[in-house]
């Protein structure tokens, strides 16, 4: 028996290690259905989902898009300019306007932090978190996870270090919360003010040098400055920044050989991270946008009510 019984997935702080396992678990079975020559099955056949993306996206948009697809699911994409929402009408409003369109799934990327609760409290349809303002991307974080657990085949005892902006990332607190509940070693880089010692109480180490980390990190996560979140300067200027912290030709040569470089995109290329680190042979960059479909297979599956075998 599943031991699943969500009909939403809005946080992976409130997944027991079990549930990850189990996401995780479901994540590989799909995996294998992409490989194939047919991609597809009808696990979601006859559901609706209904892609809500308020924020802009390229990835996780379209990967949730194709997983349903994938799942033989119908698909409709919205997003906050082709919505009423620019005529004023409120996100529970527009909500349950797509829940009486008969939604059985709405996955919502928003700018504000709680959105994706808020809808879950209110719509019978499954709610399926892909981003709200800096609290959760709990999909990212399963992605992140699985690409992890599939080079290594384990997460617990490795040193994964998440370098950068991590006071206004959503990407670092659901990494935190999966890896930290499955065993792995988080510590977190990046200047005193956006990387603020109270992470501490997370169960992560917190450091302001890169230096620390470079000859022992199994795993290098390098995240974005976000700019668009950010209404001060919590640093002095990009120069400084990639001179402390910033991924470099003269970095990467410093990590492990089996060190994996990762970065959940968007990318600013000689800002975090160099062209040597994003494209070199440490980066698994662009196999965790992959593994993001059968993560994304795996969750809608899970909070859909998916029937039936994968096959
Ligand atoms: N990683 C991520 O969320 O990328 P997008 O903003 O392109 O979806």
């Amino acid at each position: 028996m599943s031991i699943w019984n969500r009909k939403d997935l809005i946080a992976l702080a409130d997944l027991s290690a079990e549930e990850l396992l189990f996401l995780l678990e479901t994540a590989k079975a799909f995996k294998g259905v992409g490989e194939r020559e047919i991609k597809k099955v009808p696990a979601l056949r006859g559901k609706t989902l209904i892609n809500f993306f308020v924020e802009p996206s390229t990835r996780t948009r379209i990967s949730f898009e194709l997983s349903a697809l994938r799942l033989s699911a119908d698909v409709i994409n919205i997003s906050a300019t082709t919505s009423s929402l620019q005529k004023g009408e409120t996100l529970k409003d527009t909500a349950l306007n797509l829940e009486a369109l008969l939604a059985d799934i709405i996955v919502l990327r928003h700018s504000s932090a709680g959105a994706a609760h808020f809808l879950s409290e209110r719509l019978h349809a499954s709610i399926i978190n892909a981003g709200d303002g800096a609290h959760e991307h709990p999909t990212q974080g399963l992605l992140d996870g699985f690409t992890i657990l599939e080079k290594y085949g384990r997460l617990q005892g490795l040193e994964v270090a998440i370098v950068g902006d991590i006071l206004f990332s959503r990407v670092a607190r659901s990494n935190i919360y999966l890896l930290t509940k499955l065993g792995a070693k988080v510590t977190l880089v990046g200047p005193s003010t956006l990387v603020p010692q109270k992470f501490e109480t997370l169960g992560v180490r917190v450091t302001h040098h890169i230096d620390d980390i470079l000859e022992t990190a199994d795993v290098i996560n390098l995240l974005r400055i976000q700019h668009e979140r950010q209404h001060k300067e919590y640093f002095p200027g990009l120069g400084e920044y990639v001179t402390l912290f910033g991924l470099t030709k003269e970095r990467v040569a410093r990590l492990k050989p089996k060190c994996l470089i990762m970065h959940p995109g968007p990318m600013n290329r000689g800002v975090e991270i160099d062209s040597e680190g994003a494209d070199g042979a440490r980066s698994v960059i662009l196999e965790q946008v992959t593994n993001g479909l059968a993560v994304r297979m795996a969750v809608l599956y899970a909070c859909g009510g998916g029937k039936g075998i994968l096959t």
